[in-house]
């Protein structure tokens, strides 16, 4: 199905097995959690995950009463809900991030990890982040670094023929896309989000180097390259810490999901399909799977 803004579709992928299991990616994982763990407040009520695939990093939200797990792709949060059990804390939650399923002011903390790099609109995607999460809290973001060390001495040999210090993204795949840290900052202040704290992250990212240097040493390293955030980000990835937008009320208690469609608040009182009493959309709710993809004729 064409959707617009274009989605990159991880249905049915076997982005697991094929990007991480066994795929000699330790370094960045480890790499990624310790960057998180400085950004992400210990506690809180509720988090979500948006692009949370199989739910790899699910076990950094202990400190949380309730953590959405949110994705485009239905089979990759099938594997999570596998991976999690029956833990209570976890929702699944199928949709698309330019059309949130939530009412406003809802979420402590946002959370967004290698997905900012599928998304052809990042203003509508900031947008939506902007109303669902709740006033003054946390939006922590990582995308990847147009303006890294390696795109710099590419260009410089003329390798690449792309700058790595214009600001516009560069769209190196189809939906593959790379940010300059100047331009995110800004779309996100345009938003509402004001960037309190930037990482630089995965300096290492280099086979050989990966190779010949014990991983917990490289991670050790990359924390301490992580604390030079202030004098620059060339690393391929960068981690931030935003502050959502004070104005607006937090979610009346009780609320949490609302019409993708319309926006209005739909009761769950745990049966399938939620019904919106606004438009008349039903969103099916399968084996624990929320399902905001496309509404439910039955
Ligand atoms: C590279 S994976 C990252 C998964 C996870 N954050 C991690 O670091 O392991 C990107 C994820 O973004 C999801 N995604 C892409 N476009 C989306 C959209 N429009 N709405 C919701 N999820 C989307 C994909 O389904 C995929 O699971």
């Amino acid at each position: 199905m064409m959707t617009f803004p274009p989605v990159c579709d991880y249905e049915g992928s076997d982005y697991r097995q094929n990007f991480w299991e066994g795929q000699g990616r330790e370094y960045e994982d480890l790499s990624e959690r310790v960057a998180l763990r400085r950004l992400l407040p210990k506690t809180g009520s509720v988090l979500m995950e948006i692009g949370a695939g199989f739910g790899r990093l699910a076990s950094e939200y202990r400190g949380y009463d309730k953590v959405v797990l949110f994705d485009y792709s239905r089979s990759l949060l099938r594997e999570a809900q596998a991976r999690l059990g029956n833990d209570p804390r976890f929702i699944y939650v199928a949709g698309n991030w330019y059309d949130m399923p939530f009412v406003d002011g809802l979420f402590d903390t946002l959370v967004q990890i290698r997905s900012l790099h599928h998304t052809a609109e990042p203003a509508a995607l900031f947008d939506q982040l902007a109303r669902i999460g709740r006033p003054g809290g946390s939006y922590v973001l990582e995308f990847a670094n147009k303006k890294n060390l390696k795109a710099i001495l590419r260009y410089a040999l003329r390798r690449q023929n792309w700058s790595p210090f214009d600001t516009e993204p560069v769209e190196f795949i189809r939906l593959h896309y790379d940010f300059h840290p100047a331009w995110v900052r800004e779309r996100l202040g345009n938003a509402g989000f004001k960037t309190e704290q930037t990482l630089p992250v995965s300096y290492f990212r280099v086979p050989l180097l990966k190779r010949l240097v014990p991983t917990p040493w490289l991670v050790g390293l990359d924390s301490l390259m992580q604390r030079t955030g202030s004098l620059g980000h060339l690393s391929p990835s960068v981690f931030t810490h935003n502050r959502n937008p004070s104005d607006g009320q937090p979610a009346q208690p009780g609320q949490f999901f609302a019409c993708p469609k319309c926006a209005t608040p739909l009761e769950d009182h745990g049966d399938s399909p939620l019904s919106c009493g606004g438009c008349g959309l039903k969103w099916k709710v399968e084996d624990g799977l929320y399902d905001f993809k496309e509404p439910t004729l039955v």
